[in-house]
C-alpha cells in the first residue's frame, strides 16, 4: 500500500486521550475513566508516553490482521491510534535502522493477556522483518518454541486458561539488515509444586493431559500409560478438562512444532518417556513398616508401578526402591545412612517428581536454544521479549514463597523501568540540549535492597538459615527477619522488635508484610525454608544418575559419584537473584520498549471492566508513577517537522509554507501565538512541551483554525465553482446569441429577399399587362379597321351584288316578259291550229306515265316472301289507293301459296290439324294462343315401347290417334285420377295409368258434345249419347295439358268417321250428366290456394267448381 501523503496524528479522532501524558487532570480517577472510555470504545492500547498500556479484552479484535500491521508498517509511533504494532514497529526499526538492542517487557497480572503480547510482538516483527527461504525457516522456528514450552510450562488456572507458569526471556537475533537469524531462550522459576499438586479449579501442566488425549494407543502402550485422567494421582480431578481446549489437536501441534523447532525423534520420545515417569512417580503409594529399632520405616505399597516406571527409564529397580527407603548423608568422608518414615518417603517422590520435571523444562529449553541459536558469528542486533509473570497478590496471606520471589521480580524490573526511563529522558535532554531539572519521584532501590542486600536482604538471611546447622524451621526464619530488618521502613512484622505493628491485627503472627512499590504484601512464611532449600536426597539424584535413560541420566549430572560435590546446591532463592541479576544486566545494555498489561476482570468475560481491579493494578504496576516521571519534565515532545507540519496553519508567516529551517519555522509559531516561555523549550531536533494544556490549546487553534480553513477553500471552492459556472454561461451565452443573430438575419435576409422577389415578380406583371395591353389595344385598332375595311367591302359587295341582282332581275323580268308576250304572240298566231282533243291526249299521256313509274318502282321495293311478313310499300298516288290494296293482296296470297308447295303431305295433315284447332278456338278459348306453338304430337304415351302397357297394347288393334295421360275428375268429389286416354279411329279408351287395364270403352258415335270454359285451363267434359252403353256412369269430365289438340282431334275423327261435327261447346258454364243427376260445371276466376294449377271442388249435387286462374 502506497504510503498515505496526508499525516496523521495520534491526536486525530482520539477517545479520551490516547496518550495518558496529556491527561488532565492526572489523578486516578481521571486515569481510570480515560482507560475505561478507551476500552469501551475497543480502544485496548493506550500510551504513557513511549509505554503501551494494554487492557486484555478478552475476545478476538479484529486488529491484527495483515492489513493492521501494513498499515502500522514504517510509521511514526505517535502518528497512529495506539497500537502493540506501533510499539513493535518502533522496537523493530530503531533496532534495525538506529543499531540498537532493544528489549520489550511485557508485565502484567496473570491473564492480563501478557503472553498474547508478547506473541502479536513476535509475528508482528516476523511479517515485517526480511523474507526468504532461510528466514522464513528461522521465523518459523522461533514462533513454533512457543506452542512447545506453553505445553510444557503452561497451565489452566484460576485466573487464566492458559497461564505461563514460569517467566520466559527471549532474545530475537538480527542481522545488520534486520533478518532474523535465530534466538536464545531463558526461562526463569518453573512453578514445579504444580506438578505434584494443583489448587482446586485449576490442572497441572498442559502436556500431561495433552498425552493422555492425544496420544494413539500404541504410543500410550509404550509408554505404560492409560488413557483415563482419574487413574494419576497428580493430576486434580476436578477441572480435567478445559472448555475450549482441545487437548488432543493440541498434542498434535506441539508434536508437530517439535518438529519444526528439531527436534529428533528418540528426543521426542525420550521426553514423553520422562513425562509418563513422572506422571507415574505420582502413583507410587508408601505405607509405614515397624523396624526393629522402634523406628517407622516406609515400604512401597504396589511394587507394579515402580517396576514400570525401571522399565521406562531404565533404572535398576532395587536401586530406586532403596532410595525411597534410605537417605544417606555425607559429612567429613563419612556416610551416614537413615531410613525414611513414610512421610519422608512422599516427600522424596513429590521432590525427584518436581525435580525431574522442572529439569526436563529446563533441557527443553536448552535444546531449544541448541535449535535455533544463530549459525553465524556475524555481529547480532539483538531484540528480547520478556513475557514475566507480574504481580501477584492473593488475599488472606495466601502469599508464599513463589510470590515473594516473583513480587521481587517485579520490584526489579519496576527499579529499572524507572531506572531507565529516567535514563533515557535524561539522555535525550542531554542530547537535545535542554537543561536537566531534577525530577522527583519514587525510587523503590530501597525495597529491592530489603530484598536483595547481601548481608541484611530478605534472601540472603533466609539462605542463611537453610545452611545454618542445628534445627531450622520457618519460624526461627521469620524470628530471625524480625531482628534484622525491623528497622526497615518497608518492613511490617508483628514480632518484629519495633513495636509499631504489635497492635496490628491484620497481621499474623506467621507472616511479615513488605511495602512493595505497588502496595503492601503480606507473606506467610511456611514453606519459604524447604522451597528455598529445594532438597532432592542425594540417593535419588544417584539412582536417577544410573539410569540407561540417556535423557535422565543427563538431567542429574550430580547424581554422579565421581564428581561428588559436597557442596550444597545453590538455593532457589540465591539461583534465582543470580539469573534475575543477569537479567537487569542484560535489559539495562538494551533500550527498553514497556508493555502494561491490565485485567479488566476476573471472569475472563468480554466488555467487562472492573473499576477496582484496574485500580488495584494501575497501582501495583505504578502507572501513575510512570506518567508522572514521563511529565516531570517535559510532558510532550515532538520533532520540528512534524510539529510544524501539524501547527503551520497557526500562523501567516508558516501558512500555507515555511521556507527556511522547521525548527525557525516552530520558534516563530509559538511567538506568534505568546505561548508563555516557561511552557515549551526548544531542543536540538525536538521541540519540548512542558504542560498538556498547552498542547490541548494548540490542538484546539488548530481544530479552530482548520475549521476555518475548511470554511476558507470551501468558500474559494465555491467562488471558483461559481466563478467558472458564470464564465462558461457567459462563454455559451455569447455563442448562443451568436448563433441566434445568425439565425435571425438569416430569416430576415429571406424575408427581404421574398418581399423583393414579389414586388420584382408584381412589377414585372404589370409591366407586362401594362404592354399585353398595349399590344391588345393595337392589335384590336388593327382588327377593328380590319372589320370596318370588311364591312365596307361587304357594304360595297353588297351593293353592288343587290344592284347586280336587282340588274339580273330586270333582264330576266324583261326576259319573261318577253317570253310571255311572244308566247302570247304564238298563242294568238296558232289558237286556231290547237284547238280539239288535245287536252284528253295529255291526260292520257301522263296517266300512262305516271302508271309506268309505279309498278317499275314497285318491282322494286317488292317485301320478302315470308308469309308472316307485314311490310308492303307506301302508296305513291293516291289514285292508285285500290290498285295497290288489291296488289298487296294478290302478292300475299301468292307467297302463300309458294310457302304452302314446300310441304310434305305429314305436315301438310298437321297444317291441316292446327288450322282446324284455329277454326274451334281462335279467339273462343283463352288457353288456344298458347297451344299454336306446340306440335301436335298425338302418342305421347309410347304405348308399343313401355312393356308394362303390352296387354292394352294388344287389346287396341287400330291406329291410335291420341295416347295421352289425363286427369279423370271424380264426379262425386272433384278429384283428380290419372287415366290414360286413348282416342282410335272408332273409340274413345280409359285405361289404369298403373295397370294399363282398360276401364272403359266409348265408340265415337256416342259421343255427343265437348264442353269446356272459355278460360286458360285444361278441363272438358265429354258428353255421351243419352242411353247408350257406355254412358251409363254419365259423362266424363277431363283435365289435360293438351286440350286443344285433343278437342281438335276428336272432333276430326268423329268428322271422318260418322261424317257429323261434334258439337264443341265453349262457356264458363255447363252442365254435365251425372248417371242420373245433372250437374253445373262453373268455372270461377279468382285467386288459387295451389298457385296456377286450376282446382276442381264438389260444391253440392247440383254444383262442381273449377277455380281457375
Ligand atoms: N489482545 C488480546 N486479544 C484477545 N484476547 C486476548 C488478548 N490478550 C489476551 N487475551 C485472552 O486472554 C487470555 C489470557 O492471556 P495470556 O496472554 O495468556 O495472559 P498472561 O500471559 O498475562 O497470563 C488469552 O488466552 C486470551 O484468551
Ligand atoms: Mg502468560
Amino acid at each position: 500500500m502506497a504510503k498515505m501523503e496526508v499525516k496523521t496524528s495520534l491526536l486525530d479522532y482520539m477517545i479520551g486521550v490516547g496518550d495518558m501524558v496529556l491527561l488532565e487532570p492526572l489523578n486516578e480517577d481521571s486515569f481510570i475513566n480515560n482507560l475505561k472510555k478507551r476500552f469501551d470504545h475497543n480502544e485496548v492500547y493506550t500510551y504513557i508516553g513511549s509505554v503501551v498500556i494494554s487492557i486484555n479484552p478478552y475476545r478476538p479484535l479484529p486488529i491484527y490482521t495483515p492489513e493492521k500491521v501494513e498499515e502500522y508498517r514504517n510509521r511514526n509511533f505517535y502518528e497512529l491510534s495506539p497500537h502493540i504494532f506501533a510499539l513493535s514497529d518502533e522496537a523493530y526499526r530503531s533496532l534495525r535502522d538506529q543499531d540498537k538492542d532493544q528489549c520489550i517487557l511485557i508485565t502484567g497480572e496473570s491473564g492480563a493477556g501478557k503472553t498474547e503480547a508478547s506473541k502479536f510482538v513476535m509475528s508482528y516483527v516476523a511479517a515485517v522483518c526480511g523474507k526468504g527461504a532461510e528466514v522464513n525457516q528461522v521465523k518459523e522456528q522461533l514462533l513454533q518454541s512457543n506452542p512447545v514450552l506453553e505445553a510444557f510450562g503452561n497451565a489452566k488456572t484460576v485466573r487464566n486458561d492458559n497461564s505461563s507458569r514460569f517467566g520466559k526471556y527471549m532474545d530475537i537475533e538480527f542481522d545488520f539488515k534486520g533478518d532474523p537469524l535465530g534466538g536464545v531462550i531463558s526461562n526463569y522459576l518453573l512453578e514445579k509444586s504444580r506438578v505434584v499438586k494443583q489448587p482446586r479449579g485449576e490442572r497441572n501442566f498442559h502436556i500431561f493431559y495433552q498425552i493422555l488425549s492425544g496420544a494413539s494407543e500404541d504410543f500410550l502402550c509404550k509408554l505404560k500409560l492409560e488413557r483415563d485422567f482419574s487413574r494419576y494421582n497428580y493430576l486434580g480431578l476436578d477441572s480435567a478438562k478445559v472448555n475450549g481446549v482441545d487437548d488432543a489437536a493440541n498434542f498434535r501441534t506441539v508434536r508437530n512444532a517439535m518438529q519444526i523447532v528439531g527436534f529428533m525423534d528418540h528426543e521426542t520420545q525420550s521426553v514423553f518417556e520422562v513425562v509418563a515417569a513422572v506422571l507415574k512417580l505420582g502413583n507410587i503409594e508408601f505405607k509405614p513398616e515397624s523396624r526393629v529399632n522402634g523406628l517407622d520405616e516406609s515400604k512401597i505399597k504396589d511394587k507394579n508401578e515402580l517396576k514400570e516406571i525401571c522399565e521406562l527409564t531404565g533404572i535398576d529397580q532395587s536401586v530406586l526402591e532403596r532410595a525411597f527407603s534410605f537417605r544417606t548423608v555425607e559429612a567429613k568422608q563419612e556416610k551416614v545412612s537413615t531410613t525414611l518414615n513414610v512421610a519422608q518417603a512422599y516427600y522424596a517422590r513429590d521432590a525427584l517428581a518436581k525435580n525431574l520435571y522442572s529439569r526436563l523444562f529446563s533441557w527443553l529449553v536448552t535444546r531449544i536454544n541448541e535449535s535455533i541459536k544463530a549459525q553465524t558469528k556475524v555481529r547480532k542486533k539483538v531484540m528480547g521479549v520478556l513475557d514475566i509473570y507480574g504481580f501477584e497478590i492473593f488475599e488472606n496471606a495466601d502469599n508464599s514463597f513463589e510470590q515473594f520471589i516473583i513480587n521481587y521480580c517485579n520490584e526489579k524490573l519496576q527499579q529499572i523501568f524507572i531506572e531507565l526511563t529516567l535514563k533515557e529522558e535524561q539522555e535525550e535532554y542531554i542530547r537535545e540540549g535542554i537543561e536537566w531539572t531534577h525530577i522527583e519521584y519514587f525510587n523503590n532501590a530501597i525495597i529491592c535492597d530489603l530484598i536483595e542486600n547481601n548481608q541484611t536482604g530478605i534472601l540472603a538471611m533466609l539462605d542463611e538459615e537453610c545452611l545454618r546447622p542445628g534445627t531450622v524451621t520457618d519460624d526461627t526464619f521469620l524470628e530471625k527477619l524480625n531482628q534484622v530488618c525491623a528497622t526497615h521502613q518497608h518492613f511490617e512484622s508483628r514480632m518484629s522488635k519495633c513495636s509499631r505493628f504489635l497492635n496490628d491485627t491484620t497481621l499474623p503472627h506467621s507472616c511479615f508484610r513488605i511495602q512493595h512499590y505497588a502496595g503492601k504484601v503480606m507473606y506467610q512464611v511456611e514453606g519459604f525454608v524447604d522451597k528455598n532449600n529445594d532438597l532432592l536426597y542425594r540417593d535419588l539424584s544417584q539412582a536417577m544418575w544410573k539410569a540407561s535413560h540417556s535423557l535422565i541420566k543427563a538431567l542429574f549430572p550430580e547424581g554422579n559419584p565421581a564428581k561428588i560435590n559436597l557442596k550444597r546446591p545453590p538455593t532457589a532463592g540465591s539461583q534465582f537473584k543470580a539469573s534475575v541479576a543477569t537479567l537487569m544486566k542484560n535489559l539495562q545494555t538494551k533500550n527498553p520498549n514497556y508493555i502494561r498489561c491490565i485485567k479488566p476482570n476476573d471472569k475472563k468475560a468480554a466488555h467487562i471492566f472492573n473499576d477496582a481491579l484496574v485500580c488495584h493494578q494501575i497501582r501495583y504496576l505504578g502507572l501513575l508513577e510512570n506518567v508522572r516521571v514521563r511529565r516531570a519534565g517535559y510532558a510532550f515532545r515532538q520533532a520540528y517537522e512534524p510539529c510544524l507540519e501539524r501547527y503551520k496553519m497557526l500562523c501567516k508567516q508558516t501558512w500555507p509554507h515555511w521556507r527556511g529551517p522547521a525548527r525557525a519555522g516552530v520558534e516563530v509559531l509559538f511567538n506568534e501565538l505568546e505561548i508563555p516561555e516557561e511552557e515549551f523549550s526548544f531542543g536540538r531536533s525536538k521541540i519540548f512541551i512542558r504542560n498538556p494544556r498547552t498542547l490541548f490549546k494548540l490542538e484546539d487553534l488548530r481544530k479552530q483554525r482548520l475549521e476555518d480553513l475548511a470554511t476558507l477553500i470551501e468558500k474559494i471552492y465555491r467562488g471558483w465553482k461559481c466563478r467558472t459556472h458564470f464564465l462558461l454561461m457567459k462563454k455559451s451565452q455569447i455563442v448562443i446569441a451568436a448563433w441566434f443573430r445568425r439565425y435571425a438575419q438569416q430569416k430576415k435576409y429571406q424575408k427581404i429577399r421574398s418581399s423583393a422577389v414579389i414586388i420584382q415578380s408584381y412589377i414585372r406583371g404589370w409591366k407586362a399587362r401594362k404592354l399585353l395591353r398595349e399590344l391588345k389595344h393595337q392589335k384590336r385598332c388593327n382588327e377593328a379597321a380590319t372589320i370596318i375595311a370588311a364591312y365596307w367591302h361587304g357594304t360595297q359587295a353588297r351593293r353592288e351584288l343587290k344592284r347586280l341582282k336587282e340588274e339580273a332581275r330586270r333582264k330576266h323580268a324583261v326576259a319573261v316578259i318577253w317570253a310571255y308576250w311572244l308566247g302570247l304572240k304564238v298563242r294568238r298566231e296558232y289558237r286556231k291550229f290547237f284547238r280539239a282533243n288535245a287536252g284528253r291526249k295529255i291526260y292520257e299521256f301522263t296517266l300512262q306515265r305516271l302508271m309506268q313509274k309505279y309498278f317499275l318502282e314497285m318491282k322494286n321495293k317488292m317485301p320478302s316472301l315470308s308469309p308472316i311478313d307485314k311490310n308492303w310499300p307506301a302508296r305513291p298516288y293516291l289514285f292508285l289507293d285500290s290498285t295497290h290494296k288489291e296488289l298487296k293482296r294478290i302478292f300475299h296470297l301468292w307467297r302463300c301459296k309458294k310457302y304452302r308447295d314446300q310441304f310434305t303431305d305429314q305436315q301438310k295433315l298437321i297444317y291441316e290439324e292446327k288450322l282446324e284447332a284455329s277454326e274451334l278456338f281462335k279467339d273462343k278459348k283463352a288457353l288456344y294462343p298458347a297451344s299454336v306453338g306446340q306440335p301436335f304430337q298425338g302418342a305421347y304415351l309410347e304405348i308399343s315401347k313401355n312393356p308394362k302397357y303390352k296387354k292394352l297394347k294388344d287389346a287396341v288393334d287400330e291406329k291410335i290417334i291420341i295416347a295421352e295421360v289425363v286427369n279423370k275428375i271424380n264426379r262425386a268429389n272433384g278429384k283428380a285420377t290419372s287415366r290414360i286416354f286413348l282416342l282410335t279411329k272408332n273409340n274413345v279408351l280409359l285405361a289404369d295409368q298403373k295397370s294399363g287395364n282398360i276401364k272403359s270403352e266409348v265408340p265415337l258415335g256416342d259421343v255427343t258434345k265437348v264442353s269446356m270454359s272459355s278460360q286458360n285451363d285444361g278441363f272438358f267434359a265429354v258428353h255421351l249419347k243419352e242411353g247408350s252403353g257406355a254412358a251409363s256412369k254419365g259423362d266424363f269430365l277431363f283435365s289435360s295439358d293438351h286440350l286443344i289438340e285433343m278437342a281438335t282431334k276428336l272432333y276430326r275423327t268423329t268428322l271422318s268417321q260418322t261424317k257429323q261435327k261434334l258439337n264443341i261447346e265453349i262457356s264458363d258454364e255447363f252442365l254435365v250428366q251425372f248417371r242420373q243427376d245433372k250437374v253445373c260445371v262453373k268455372f270461377i276466376q279468382g285467386s288459387q290456394k295451389n298457385g296456377n294449377i286450376p282446382t276442381c271442388k264438389r260444391k253440392n249435387n247440383r254444383l262442381l267448381e273449377v277455380a281457375v286462374p
